[in-house]
């Protein structure tokens, strides 16, 4: 990993009292400008104070570049229009693990080891027996990804470079079982059997295959389908230091192992502020539908600070996120050639058209992104709303191992420990409870 160049040109910053300090200034392959605090507490006891660190740069990272203002998103400098148009989900996985785009060799070995790890231990599967059939899909994937390093204890050493010599093959099993342990997750909600996985169907086939084959039954799910959620999952591959992926990143910094830092990158993308958007975006659209709004109401309430537009709004982007676009056309052709009419998708994009004509939205550059289309696609495969952050997760997975191994294979790695501004109580004196009162 290459790391923030220095120029020559330092910032300067006078404190309280005069003190003046000079910190170095850090610039990036894209012409981003940081400056370096690093030294900063040890030269005059400040610390910087970030809420929500939107102004914090937390690391230098190879793997993905995001342009909020301009709405540009890029692996490995690929742009993601070209990856949705010419790539599919397993080649810009490999892309955004390893760095560079396979070649045929890279791509077929890459498959091999994901298609020969899809299936999971038979242990796991009595885990899903004392599972509740309420148990929230996430809640369980969590459980289980952690659960895996059980099983390979040679790949969970405290010791890096153990972790690291087996990286190749933890990688590819991540990415194949998150997609099993998914599946089980679904259909021990529903009480079915399990399906085990096929050698010859395709990573998103396959997924589909073990959602919903039945003994008696194969599902065979039309090209356009398969398509589709390859596109969903390819486009959810990294975004840079998101919520989860700081979390991997943040976990991964103590040293933890590959399957402990993704687990709790799950549970970071539950929240519906993040992964849980998509589906909170198609309960939106259901309760509007329900009211018999056409979406001005929504927007109205949303101005009063009574509701969130779910779907909308981004942290990085100030600008129509890239996914939203590419995502809002293939819901078209998807339930075009599903032969579905989703009222849904109509009140979307009649809530999209008020949004981005009111000044409210214009104001704060609040788009729609991934999340606002993403939900409509996947209702119209099949996919219940309760495994949307699954399927957020389960396209995510590349994105947390990229971190995770950047984090793992630098040598000046520190642990992540932020500081705080402390605003509690000062010191006083111990009270026994006799003098404490009722
Ligand atoms: N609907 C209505 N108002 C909004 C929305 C929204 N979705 N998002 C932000 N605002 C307003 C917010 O009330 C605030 O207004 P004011 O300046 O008057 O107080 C202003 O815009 C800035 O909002 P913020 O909360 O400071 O922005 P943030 O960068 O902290 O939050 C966000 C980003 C994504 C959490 C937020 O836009 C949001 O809650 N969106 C809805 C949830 C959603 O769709 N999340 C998925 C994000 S994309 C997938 C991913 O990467 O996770």
């Amino acid at each position: 990993m290459s790391t923030a160049n220095p120029i020559d040109t330092k910032a300067k910053l006078t404190l309280p009292g005069g003190q003046t300090v000079e910190l170095p200034v850090l610039v990036g392959s894209e012409n981003e400008h940081a400056v370096d605090v690093r030294a900063l507490r040890d030269q005059t006891s400040y610390i910087t104070y970030d809420d929500g660190y939107a102004n914090t740069g937390s690391c230098s990272s190879d793997i993905t570049f995001i342009d909020g203002e301009k709405g540009i998103l890029r692996h490995r400098g690929y742009r993601i229009e070209d990856l949705a148009e010419e790539s599919i989900f397993l080649e810009t996985s490999y892309l955004v693990i390893y760095g560079e785009l396979p070649t045929s060799r890279q791509l077929s070995k890459f498959r091999g080891r994901i298609a020969s790890s899809a299936s999971v231990h038979e242990g796991m599967r009595h885990f899903f027996e004392g599972f509740p059939h309420t148990s929230h899909p996430m809640a369980i994937l969590s459980a289980m990804l952690n659960s895996l390093g059980c099983y390979y204890p040679e790949m969970t050493s405290h010791k890096r470079s153990l972790d690291i010599g087996h990286f190749d093959w933890a990688a590819a099993m991540l990415i194949s079982k998150v997609r099993t342990l998914a599946a089980m997750s679904y259909r021990t909600k529903l009480g079915l059997p399990f399906v085990y996985p096929r050698w010859d169907l395709r990573y998103a086939a396959n997924f589909l295959h073990m959602m919903f084959s039945e003994p008696y039954r194969d599902y065979n799910p039309k090209p356009e389908v398969t398509e589709a959620l390859d596109l969903i999952l390819l486009l959810h591959a990294d975004h840079e230091q998101n919520c989860s992926t700081s979390t991997v990143r943040m976990v991964a910094s103590s040293g933890a192992n590959l399957f402990a830092s993704v687990s709790a990158g799950v549970s970071a993308l539950w929240g519906p502020l993040h992964g849980g958007a998509n589906a909170a975006v198609i309960e939106m659209l259901e309760e509007i539908s329900a009211s018999g709004d056409d979406g001005r109401k929504a927007v109205e309430s949303a101005k009063k600070g009574e509701r969130r537009l779910m779907g909308f709004g981004h942290r990085v982007y100030k600008n129509y996120d890239p996914r939203a676009r590419i995502l809002g056309v293939a819901a078209k052709r998807v339930l075009t050639s599903l032969g579905i009419q989703d009222p849904l998708l109509d009140i979307a994009r009649h809530l999209e058209e008020v949004a981005l004509s009111d000044d409210y939205f214009i104001s704060r550059k609040l788009y729609p992104n991934v999340d606002f289309y993403s939900g409509i696609i996947l209702r119209a495969i099949g996919i219940p709303v309760d495994m949307f952050p699954v399927m957020f997760a389960i396209g995510r997975m590349p994105g947390w191992i990229a971190n995770w191994r950047e984090i793992a294979t630098n040598p000046k790695m520190k642990i992540h420990r932020p500081r705080q501004i402390y605003t509690g109580a000062t010191e006083r004196d111990y009270v026994s409870i006799e003098k404490r009162g009722e």
